[in-house]
């Protein structure tokens, strides 16, 4: 959602994060692109100010920041933490055309006892919102439907395969695919590259 052309503007940075700018970026040519591997949080966060939908700001939100570490790396400053926001991930599957995701820090989940997924965005009225707003002032002010999921209430940092993962963290899994219409083919459970569970 940082995207200068696509993102909530103007809280954005000054380039292109999204797909597009592997071509207006790095100079290379669309025609060479092959598969695209959309990197996505099991959680939403934000750095700075602009609209954030799913921002929890009770002690979910803490515990988020508290397990993901959530912290700019630079200024040490508290990132904005929320749940999953579908609308706006099924925005960034648009825009980028994403092949498959890749599903990081799902191991932050690991202490909730219910998980939440943000899953449409309704106005003030209830009046329900078909796509992504364009409109930020209607996106500052949308009302989030969510979806709970159990949690599972163990350590899965060391679990390699998928079918090892508990029930619970499937269910998320394959409900986040579902509900975006991508699979996701790798899923992060611990920092560090090799803490990567290939689905
Ligand atoms: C998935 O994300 C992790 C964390 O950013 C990264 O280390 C890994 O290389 C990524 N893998 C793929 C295939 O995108």
């Amino acid at each position: 959602m940082l995207d200068i052309d696509f993102g909530t503007y103007p809280f954005v940075t000054s380039s292109s994060p999204s797909a597009g700018g592997i071509c207006t970026g790095l100079g290379i040519a669309p025609r060479v692109l092959g598969d695209l591997v959309g990197v996505v949080k099991a959680y939403t966060t934000r750095v700075g100010s602009g609209p954030f939908p799913t921002e929890n700001l009770g002690k979910e939100g803490d515990l988020l920041r508290l397990q993901g570490q959530e912290f700019g790396t630079t200024t040490g400053r508290p990132r904005r933490c929320g749940w999953l926001d579908i609308v706006a991930l099924k925005y960034c599957c648009q825009i980028n055309g994403f092949s498959s995701l890749n599903l990081t820090k799902l191991d932050v989940l690991s202490d909730f006892p219910a998980i939440q997924l943000g899953v449409a965005y309704k106005t003030s009225d209830g009046t329900p919102i078909k796509s992504f707003p364009g409109d930020l002032r209607l996106l500052e002010q949308v009302k989030v439907e969510y979806e709970v999921l159990p949690g599972w209430n163990s350590d899965i940092s060391n679990v390699r395969s998928y079918s090892e993962l508990p029930k619970a963290a499937r269910q998320y899994v394959e409900r986040i695919e579902e509900l975006v219409g991508v699979p996701i083919h790798y899923i992060g459970v611990r920092p560090g590259r090799d803490a990567l569970i290939y689905k």
